[in-house]
This record gives C-alpha cells, sequence and structure tokens, in this order.
C-alpha cells in the first residue's frame, strides 16, 4: 500500500472514451485527461490551464486537493516519519527528517528525472538526416509552414504558452456540423476566454486521449481539429497525414527503451 494512494483515483492518462461522453463531462462533471509527466522538467508552464510555473507548486496542489490525494501535511509526514525506511532516505539527502521542503523537492527531483531523449526527430536535429523519412520531413514542413509551431514551439514542440482553444471555429462543433455561422463561433472561442496550456507534442504519438477532455484518441481528428480551431484551415487527408507522420518522429525512449502506447492513436 502506497504512503500517498490518492483517495479518488483518476486514470492513467485519463478516462478513456466511453467512461464519459464526448463532451468531457460525466455525471456533469468535468473530467480532465491528465498531462504527462515525461518531460516537465521542460515546460515553463504546468496543468492543463498553464497555472502552475513550479513543479514543488504543482505537486503541493494536487497533494491538498481535495478531490485529487486530500492529504495534509500534518498526517502525511508523521507517516513518513513513523514509516521504516523513509526517515533513513531523507536523513541520508536532506541531513534531516522528513519536511514538506524536503518531500516537495524529493518528487520534484524524481520527476525531473523523467525525460525522454533521442526521439528519432532529435536524431536528426543531431544531423542524422535518415533518422526520419522523406515523407515524415514534409510533414515537419507542413508542421512549420501551416504555422503549429507558432504555440507548439521549443525544446518541447509546446509547454510554454497558454492560447484560448477555438480561435477559429468551435473545436468539438464544427461549424459544417452546427450549420452555425463561423463569426458566432469565433466569437464563442474570444468570449469565453479560457486559455490552455498549449501541450508538449513529445510522444504525443503514444499518449492518446488527446486534448484536456480526452475527446479524441485519433490523433488524426486531433490534427484536424487544431487546422481547423486554431488556425482557420481545413487541412486536406493527406497533409494530415503527413504531420501525424512527422509526429510520430517525437516518440522518445525512457532509460534506453522506446515509448509504446497502448492506445490506438498515431494512426
Ligand atoms: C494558437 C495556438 C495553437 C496552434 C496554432 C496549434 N495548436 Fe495544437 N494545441 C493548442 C492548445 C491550446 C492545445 C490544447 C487544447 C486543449 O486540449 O484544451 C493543443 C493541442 C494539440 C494536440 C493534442 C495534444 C495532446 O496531448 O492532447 C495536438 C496533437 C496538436 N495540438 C497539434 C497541433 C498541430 C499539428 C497544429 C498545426 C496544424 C497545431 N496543433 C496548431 C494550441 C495550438
Amino acid at each position: 500500500m502506497p504512503l500517498l494512494a490518492p483517495r479518488v483515483m483518476g486514470s492513467r492518462r485519463g478516462a478513456r472514451m466511453g467512461a464519459f461522453d464526448r463532451s468531457g463531462t460525466m455525471a456533469g462533471r468535468l473530467i480532465s485527461t491528465r498531462p504527462l509527466f515525461f518531460n516537465v522538467s521542460g515546460n515553463e508552464r504546468l496543468n492543463w490551464k498553464g497555472n502552475f510555473r513550479t513543479l514543488e507548486e504543482q505537486n503541493e496542489s494536487v497533494l491538498r486537493n481535495t478531490r485529487i490525494m486530500n492529504a495534509n501535511w500534518d498526517e502525511l509526514l508523521s507517516k513518513l516519519r513513523n514509516d521504516s525506511d523513509y526517515p533513513k532516505g531523507f536523513f541520508a539527502i536532506y541531513g534531516n527528517n522528513p519536511a514538506r521542503v524536503h518531500v516537495l523537492d524529493a518528487l520534484a527531483t524524481f520527476e525531473r528525472s523523467l525525460v525522454t531523449p533521442n526521439s528519432r526527430f532529435d536524431r536528426r536535429l543531431r544531423g542524422e538526416r535518415s533518422a526520419i523519412s522523406p515523407e515524415e520531413e514534409h510533414g515537419y514542413q507542413l508542421f512549420k509552414s501551416y504555422g503549429c509551431v507558432a504555440c507548439h514551439q521549443g525544446a518541447n514542440f509546446g509547454g510554454n504558452l497558454s492560447q484560448p482553444f477555438g480561435i477559429f471555429d468551435d473545436p468539438f462543433n464544427p461549424r459544417g456540423a452546427t450549420g452555425a455561422g463561423k463569426d458566432r463561433i469565433a466569437a464563442r472561442g474570444a468570449e469565453d476566454g479560457q486559455l490552455y496550456r498549449v501541450p508538449s507534442l513529445r510522444n504525443v504519438a503514444v499518449t492518446a486521449p488527446y486534448f484536456h477532455n480526452g475527446y479524441t484518441s485519433s490523433l488524426a481528428e486531433a490534427v484536424e481539429i487544431m487546422g481547423r480551431s486554431q488556425l482557420g484551415r481545413d487541412l486536406s487527408r493527406d497533409d494530415v497525414r503527413l504531420i501525424v507522420q512527422f509526429l510520430n518522429t517525437l516518440t522518445g525512449e525512457y532509460e534506453g527503451h522506446p515509448l509504446a502506447g497502448s492506445d490506438s492513436a498515431a494512426k
């Protein structure tokens, strides 16, 4: 039994399709998918809303959140101090009994170790041109020329900006489907003012479902939605396919092993 068993269990990377309807609600409650830990040290903004800037802040909030781990420091520290192993570990590293600041430091230090280097795209950047195929390279050129890079930027292809979701079109109710006018929908996106952290696209091919509400498990659909809602462009099927091929080159390795997803994304 882990010491910090969450009182309310979330699923691995969030609810799967079927556990909730496509608007992302279940019994009227918003379900969020959990942003992945991998490469978090390179993200300047954490959480889907981008409202945390440090891992320590974010971890403390998750620990204390009554809907997630519902821990309080007195209880938590007394469990750690009375454990048969933890005090030795804390003494060895921090020279002291477990304290709030040490617990937060230990958690964040562990998270910073969760990096996934050596994706095929990284190898290409290091000069290994054959690490990615001509089609994948073409997808990368499209990713740049359509302007995906304006938001998904930096070493993590995202993680450092907060942006509205639905600038040109409602992501989940396309104007074609509802017959609603583009202007009305664009205004709605601007009006509701909700900002979302632009997620990192590293490992995206193996980390379905996508978006903060897990709306789709198809990477192609996610890319199509991005074109329409964030860039005001209806991407052709071929371009979506090529961009998805490029996104597949962003899958890295953890401790020398390529990451693999159990989901059927990336098709
Ligand atoms: C104006 C900023 C912006 C642009 C331009 C943009 N995105 Fe995004 N992207 C976002 C935001 C914000 C999210 C998170 C939305 C959410 O889930 O609430 C996102 C999410 C995604 C996701 C889902 C990632 C996940 O892990 O859930 C993919 C894939 C993606 N974008 C790919 C693209 C591609 C490909 C393009 C270009 C065709 C693009 N984006 C253009 C802002 C942008």
